[in-house]
C-alpha cells in the first residue's frame, strides 16, 4: 500500500461512523423544501448531494476541503524552481483533508510515473477521430481503457462488497490520472503540431511533464499546475461534477463515469465557455482590427451581443454571486507574466464594463466573471491558440476533483442516484392547492 492508500483508509474508517449515524438516528431531519421554479429551473439550491471535497460559497468562492485557492496555493508543497504546487500534493490534500509533506508527495508522484504508460490501442482510437473535436478524442480515449478497469472484474467475480469497494475504484483512478496528460498532449500534437510528439520525463511532475510533453517552456509548467488545481473541483451539483457521481453510483467504473463527466463539460455553458470567450473575444479583436477598445466600444460589442440574444460567455455563475476567485488567481498571473499581452487588455476592458451592464440588462443573477473569462488568454500567450483544445485541459483538471468525489463516494457506500419525477399536471394540482389555502386563510 502506498502512503496515500494507507493514509485514505484510516481516514475513511474515521469518517465511515458519521454518516452512518446521521443515517440511523437524524434520517428525518429536514435539509430543505423544493419549489416549483426549483423543479422547473435545473435544481438550483436544492440541497440534496453531499461532498467533503470542496464547498462552494456564493460570496466567498470555492474551498478545497476548507483550504481558499490563496492558502492552496501557499501551504502544498512545490516542484523545485516552481511557484506553484504539485498536483500530486493536491490530489493527496482532495483525498484525505490533510496537507502533505513533500515526501508524501513525491511517494504519490513515484507512484503515478510507474503508472503512466498508455496502451498502444489508445493511440490508434485517437488517431482514427482526428477529424473530431479534442473533446470526443478524449472522451473515448478514456472510455476505451475500460478494459483496464480493476473494479469491473473484481465486481463480477463477488470480490467487491461495500467496505472494500473504494480501494479498487481508488486503484483504477491511480492508474487513470497518471494518463492523462500523456493522452491530452497526444491529442495536441497530433491534432495540431502535425503528429510531431513530443516524449515525457518521468522525474518531472504531473503539470510539468504535460507542459514538456505540449513543447512549451516555463513558466507554462506553473500555469499548467494552476490550472488543474483551479478546475479540479467545484462542489458536486455542477454539470460534470454530477454527472460523474450519477455515473458512478450505478457503479460503473472510472473509466466510463469520467469519459462521461466529459461529455458533459463539453457543453458551451459549462466547460466549453473558455473556448467561447477567446472566440468572443477574436471576433471583437478583428472587427477592432486588433486595436485595443475604449470602454465605450467594449461596451457597444457587449449590448450587441445580448440584444442578438447571446449570452456574454464566461460572465455569470449558478452559485457564484461575486467574481470568481479562480478568475482572481488567473487575472494575478496575468499580471505577473503577461501585463502587456493585448487579449489580456481585452479581457480587462471587459471586465471594467461588462458587469455593470449585466446588472442593468436585469437577467443574469451573477453579473461577475467565472474561471472561463480568464483561462484562454493566458493559454493564447503561450502559444495554444487552438482554442477548442482548452477544454481538454479543463476536463484534466475536472478529472482529479471528479475521481476523488468518486472514491469516497464509495467509501461511504451513497447508493444509485434516483431522484423522484412528476408530471406537469401535478405541479398544476400543488399550484391550485396552493390557491385553496390561500384563500381559506383570507377566510
Ligand atoms: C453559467 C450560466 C450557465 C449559469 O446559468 P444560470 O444559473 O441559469 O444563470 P441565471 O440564473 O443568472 O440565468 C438567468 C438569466 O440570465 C441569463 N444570463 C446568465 N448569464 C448570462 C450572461 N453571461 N450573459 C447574458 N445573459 C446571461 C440567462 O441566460 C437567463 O436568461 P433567461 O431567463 O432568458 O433564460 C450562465 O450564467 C451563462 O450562460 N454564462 C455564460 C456561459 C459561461 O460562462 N459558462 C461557464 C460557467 S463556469
Amino acid at each position: 500500500m502506498t502512503i496515500l492508500k494507507k493514509k485514505l483508509a484510516k481516514k475513511i474508517e474515521e469518517w465511515r461512523p458519521r454518516t452512518k449515524k446521521l443515517l440511523k438516528e437524524y434520517s428525518d431531519v429536514k435539509i430543505g423544501d423544493v419549489t416549483i421554479a426549483q423543479a422547473l429551473g435545473g435544481m438550483r439550491g436544492v440541497k440534496c448531494l453531499v461532498t467533503d471535497i470542496s464547498y462552494l460559497d456564493p460570496f466567498e468562492g470555492i474551498r478545497f476541503r476548507g483550504y481558499t485557492i490563496p492558502e492552496v496555493l501557499e501551504k502544498l508543497p512545490k516542484p523545485p524552481d516552481a511557484e506553484v504546487p504539485y498536483v500530486e500534493g493536491f490530489l493527496y490534500l482532495l483525498l484525505t483533508g490533510d496537507i502533505p509533506t513533500k515526501k508524501e508527495v513525491i511517494d504519490v508522484h513515484n507512484e503515478m510515473v510507474q503508472r503512466r504508460n498508455v496502451p498502444d490501442y489508445v493511440y490508434k482510437v485517437m488517431d482514427d477521430l482526428v477529424e473530431c473535436h479534442p473533446m470526443v478524442m478524449f472522451s473515448a480515449a478514456v472510455v476505451s481503457m475500460e478494459k483496464e478497469s480493476i473494479f469491473t472484474p473484481k465486481y463480477k467475480n463477488g470480490e467487491v462488497n461495500k467496505l472494500n469497494m473504494w480501494e479498487s475504484t481508488f486503484d483504477d483512478a491511480m492508474n487513470l490520472l497518471p494518463k492523462l496528460p500523456r493522452i491530452a498532449s497526444y491529442i495536441y500534437r497530433k491534432k495540431y503540431k502535425k503528429g510531431d510528439i513530443i516524449y515525457g520525463d518521468p522525474k518531472l511532475d504531473w503539470g510539468g511533464n504535460f507542459a514538456k510533453m505540449m513543447g512549451i517552456g516555463k513558466p507554462y509548467d506553473d500555469l499548467a499546475r494552476l490550472y488543474f488545481i483551479l478546475h479540479s473541483d467545484h462542489e458536486s451539483g455542477n454539470v460534470s461534477a454530477h454527472t460523474g457521481h450519477l455515473v458512478a453510483s450505478a457503479l460503473s467504473d472510472v473509466y466510463y463515469s469520467i469519459s462521461s463527466m466529459l461529455n458533459g463539460l463539453a457543453g458551451p455553458l459549462h466547460g466549453l465557455a473558455n473556448e467561447m470567450v477567446l472566440r468572443w473575444i477574436q471576433d471583437v479583436m478583428k472587427k477592432m482590427d486588433n486595436k485595443v477598445p475604449t470602454h465605450q466600444e467594449m461596451k457597444q460589442f457587449v449590448w450587441d451581443t445580448l440584444r442578438s440574444g447571446q449570452v456574454i460567455p464566461g460572465y455569470g455563475h449558478a452559485v457564484l454571486r461575486k467574481t470568481d476567485p479562480r478568475y482572481k488567481a488567473q487575472r494575478d498571473f496575468c499580471i505577473q507574466h503577461l501585463p502587456d499581452d493585448p487579449i489580456f487588455q481585452y479581457v480587462s476592458v471587459l471586465y471594467d464594463v461588462a458587469p455593470d451592464i449585466l446588472k442593468e440588462h436585469g437577467k443574469a443573477k451573477n453579473p461577475w466573471p467565472n474561471v472561463d473569462a480568464q483561462s484562454g488568454v493566458i493559454q493564447w500567450h503561450y502559444g495554444v491558440t487552438e482554442y477548442d483544445f482548452y477544454t481538454v485541459m479543463f476536463g484534466m483538471g475536472r478529472s482529479i476533483g471528479v475521481l476523488s468525489n468518486i472514491i469516497w463516494d464509495r467509501a461511504l457506500g451513497y447508493p444509485i442516484e434516483r431522484p423522484k419525477s412528476i408530471t406537469t399536471q401535478m405541479l398544476e394540482d400543488y399550484a391550485l392547492q396552493a390557491d385553496q389555502e390561500k384563500l381559506a386563510h383570507l377566510v
